[in-house]
């Protein structure tokens, strides 16, 4: 596995790649890889030649008030973990290296109204933002045919999409399922965040979301009423507070009165101070 700090060093390398008429196949991640991360990186290896992932915590996507300090980094045993999945290019470009005159100086911006506005969107401020625009310039300067992506960040799937249709980009985009641990909890680099206590208690929203599947399974059809539901677990919780409970149309996130053939129930709580998320994409 080769690892590229430089831009113009790894489009150099993908233009050859390119030439030779190597599917490439691409991951961005912010690091301190999981299973999450690294079944999308064996997805991209078992359907491309080429596979690139990337490592950059994202400064414009973390508000003023969030973790972007503190998220967890380690790239070397990254780099071990990644290697082993099947990465070919581990690219980890420094923040100046992807904003050269300094995040802050940053005037342009890709912005997918709408769709970024409601669940994370509403407590997170300008997130999405942050996400499209650096995945944009991902895209441009990998210039991948396929892009992975995870369903554990049902949202941030959606904007991508969306974005992809929008702007005509030339990038196939894949959501893969969430991979989770043995007890339930959807797995995550902010995990590490949490005590042995809160450990326990945020089994809470897999939980939650497990009731919902079995409500739909056994036909219910109100969107509310598995609202309810999913709230009513969580209540229980005395480490829990609920950031939003979304009962909504997979495609555009509209919320959903009546379920018909397909509903995404998604969630943010906070358990301590630390903000989870989980999401049920059920489909008839
Ligand atoms: P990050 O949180 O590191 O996640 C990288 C990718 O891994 C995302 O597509 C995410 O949905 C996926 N992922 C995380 N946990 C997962 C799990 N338990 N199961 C399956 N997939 C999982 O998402 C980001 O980084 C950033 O916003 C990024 C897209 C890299 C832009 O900065």
């Amino acid at each position: 596995m080769e690892v590229v700090t430089r831009i113009p060093e790894l489009k150099a390398r993908l233009a050859k790649a390119r030439q030779a008429e190597r599917r490439i196949g691409f991951v961005p991640t912010m690091g301190y890889l999981h299973e999450g991360h690294l079944s999308l990186m064996r997805r991209a290896k078992a359907e491309n030649d080429l596979v690139v992932a990337s490592i950059f915590v994202n400064p414009i996507q973390f508000g003023p008030q969030e973790d972007f300090a503190s998220y967890p980094r380690d790239l070397a045993r990254d780099s071990r973990m990644a290697e082993q999945a099947g990465v070919d290019i581990l690219f980890v470009p420094a923040v100046e290296e992807m904003y050269s005159r300094g995040h802050e100086n940053l005037l342009t911006s890709v912005e997918v109204s709408r769709v970024s506005q409601g669940l994370c969107g509403a407590s997170r401020p300008g997130h999405f933002r942050g996400v499209a625009t650096v995945v944009t310039k991902f895209f441009h300067i990998v210039q991948p045919d396929t892009a992975y992506f995870g369903q554990k960040d049902a949202q941030q799937v959606v904007v991508i999409r969306r974005m992809v249709e929008d702007l005509n980009l030339d990038v196939r985009v894949i959501a893969a399922p969430i991979v989770r641990e043995a007890d339930g909890l959807a797995m995550s680099s902010r995990n590490v965040y949490l005590n042995p206590a809160e450990r326990q208690a945020a089994l809470v929203l897999s939980r939650s979301l497990a009731q919902a599947e079995s409500l739909l399974r056994g036909g219910e059809r109100n969107g509310a009423a598995i609202a309810r539901a999913v709230r009513g677990i969580i209540l229980q919780e005395p480490l829990a507070s609920i950031d939003y409970i979304a009962v909504v149309n997979p495609d555009d996130l509209a919320e959903l009165q009546t379920i018909e053939t397909s509903v995404l129930v998604a969630l943010a709580v906070r358990i301590g101070k630390t903000r989870l998320i989980d999401n049920l994409l059920w489909e008839e």
